[in-house]
């Protein structure tokens, strides 16, 4: 080990930064987060130093380095683009026996400035004893990933009942027993979540013996299908799930993610053709809650657009099951990045309608005149089944039949295919390129931006980007 890691106290320690650019500003940054008192000792400053120099947060002492100006400060950092100055200042320090770090210099460094991840009071810090830095940012980017946001509360949470869980569990080997368990329970779940009160209530019933029960239900945006388009937050809870009942708009490459030993149960279209009841889906989700289960039910896009989600927690509070809900990217939002149409545009689009086109919905009375405003985008879910006479009825409500649409199939997956064309052809066009759901339509102006900003999937054009003969998009 080359460097032995510490981490220092410096709340109002002197500390001086040597030079006035953006790599200095950087430096004082993170001694100030620090509490340190900064002096900073250059000529010039940049904009940034100037600026916590007027409100009084640092000292300033204007002009070059010199041994003199030096003093003896707990801890020092040289960031010039000047070597010689640099390597005055590392003799200087060291002749002091002060601390010194010259940045992009490990050779002239006796401590050195580890990549950190901070969730404080938790902090993670990552060296690679100066060899590469960029190494240890990348390590730290995914640190910073998988780490929830909310880390540090989770240590505050525990500071706060420290106390009491020692007055309780008096035994040290209990007491971590007591501890792995409880950060590893629904209550670190509440506070990972901000709700600390609930937590609270909890941390109470199980130091007075109650067993906390474990059983919960995480209702997860999956988004459109790509893998990387998943919240932080959905691929944590995917990770420490018991269970998942998924449908099948979530593609196997998420559902890859999800933890291997999780039980997997497909609540989808069966090879029947036979939905499973949402009513069994919702009493599925309590019952294996009250099992004590981890419940992860994974839907595509986002769970309240479309996606019942409201109807599945509904059942889920009036039986008191607790329960969380992640959003997740939905296939207008998916679709429409991947195929390149902006859903609004200054000069196109004011709004943006989302609707359903199934036709079950649509037999429950749809306000044509509403959707065929000008500068308005209709991105249409579930809409294929019925294209003929939705495009039909806009046209006949006052859209010309040469206003631009588009059909997009498996939206922001590989499989992913475009037909571009216009409401007067639309139907003819997804016909002919056979395309297959789950497929999203999108009506509007912006369609023709498409031309311009089609990025993904390009190496497959002539399947992608399909376009009905004698259509203009
Ligand atoms: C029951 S809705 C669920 C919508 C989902 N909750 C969401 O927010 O995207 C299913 C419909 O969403 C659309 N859809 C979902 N994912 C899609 C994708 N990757 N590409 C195209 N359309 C998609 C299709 O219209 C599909 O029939």
């Amino acid at each position: 080990m080359g460097f032995y890691p510490v981490f220092l106290k410096l709340d109002a320690e002197p500390c001086t930064v040597v030079g006035g650019g953006a790599v200095a500003a950087r430096k004082v940054d993170g001694l100030l987060k620090a509490g340190a008192c900064v002096t900073v000792i250059a000529p010039q400053l940049n904009p940034t130093l100037l600026a916590l120099e007027a409100q009084g947060r640092i000292r300033w002492a204007v002009g070059d380095y010199s041994g003199q100006r030096l003093g003896t400060p707990s801890l020092v950092i040289a960031a010039t683009d000047d070597e010689a100055v640099n390597r005055t200042v590392h003799d200087d320090c060291r002749a002091r026996n002060i601390p010194v770090n010259v940045a992009d210099a490990p050779h002239l460094c006796t401590f050195i400035l580890p990549a950190v991840v901070d969730r404080s009071p938790v902090q993670i810090a990552i060296s690679s004893a100066g060899t590469s830095p960029i190494l240890a940012r990348r390590i730290k980017a995914h640190l910073e990933a998988w780490l929830p946001a909310r880390y540090g509360a989770l240590g505050r949470f525990a500071e706060r009942w420290r106390a009491q869980v020692r007055e309780r569990v008096t035994d040290p080997a209990d007491r971590r027993r007591w501890w792995e368990d409880t950060l590893d329970s629904p209550i670190a779940e509440r506070v990972l979540d901000g709700r600390e009160t609930e937590a609270d209530a909890l941390m109470d019933a199980a130091l007075s013996g109650e067993q906390p029960h474990r059983g919960e239900v995480y209702l997860v945006g999956a988004g459109p299908g790509d893998p990387d388009l998943l919240t932080f937050r959905a691929l944590r809870l995917m990770q420490q799930a018991d269970v998942v009942l998924y449908d099948r708009l979530v593609t196997p490459e998420i559902l890859e993610l999800v933890r291997k030993e999780a039980e997997r149960i497909y609540v989808g279209k069966a090879r029947s053709h036979h939905v499973v009841p949402q009513a069994q889906i919702n009493a599925q989700l309590v019952a294996l809650a009250r099992e004590g289960k981890r419940v992860l039910r994974l839907k595509g896009g986002d769970p309240f657009i479309f996606g019942r989600g409201g109807e599945e927690i509904d059942q889920l509070a009036a039986q008191g099951i607790p329960f969380q809900v992640v959003p997740g990217i939905t296939a207008a939002a998916g679709c429409a990045s991947y195929a390149g149409i902006p859903l609004t545009h200054r000069d196109h689009a004011h709004s943006c309608v989302f609707l359903t086109g199934h036709p079950k919905d649509a037999a429950l009375g749809v306000d044509w005149n509403t959707l065929t405003q000008p500068m308005q985008t209709l991105a249409i879910y579930m809409g294929l089944q019925g294209l003929e006479s939705i495009c039909a009825s806009l046209i006949a409500h006052g859209l010309p039949p040469h206003h631009p649409a588009a059909v997009i199939q498996q939206g922001s997956t590989p499989a992913q295919r475009v037909v571009v064309s216009d409401l007067a052809h639309l139907a003819e066009a997804v016909r002919a390129a056979a395309l297959k759901a789950p497929t999203l339509v999108i009506v509007g102006e912006v369609v023709r931006l498409r031309e311009k900003l089609r990025w993904y999937g390009l190496e497959n054009q002539s399947e992608n980007a399909f376009t009905a003969p004698g259509t203009r998009a």
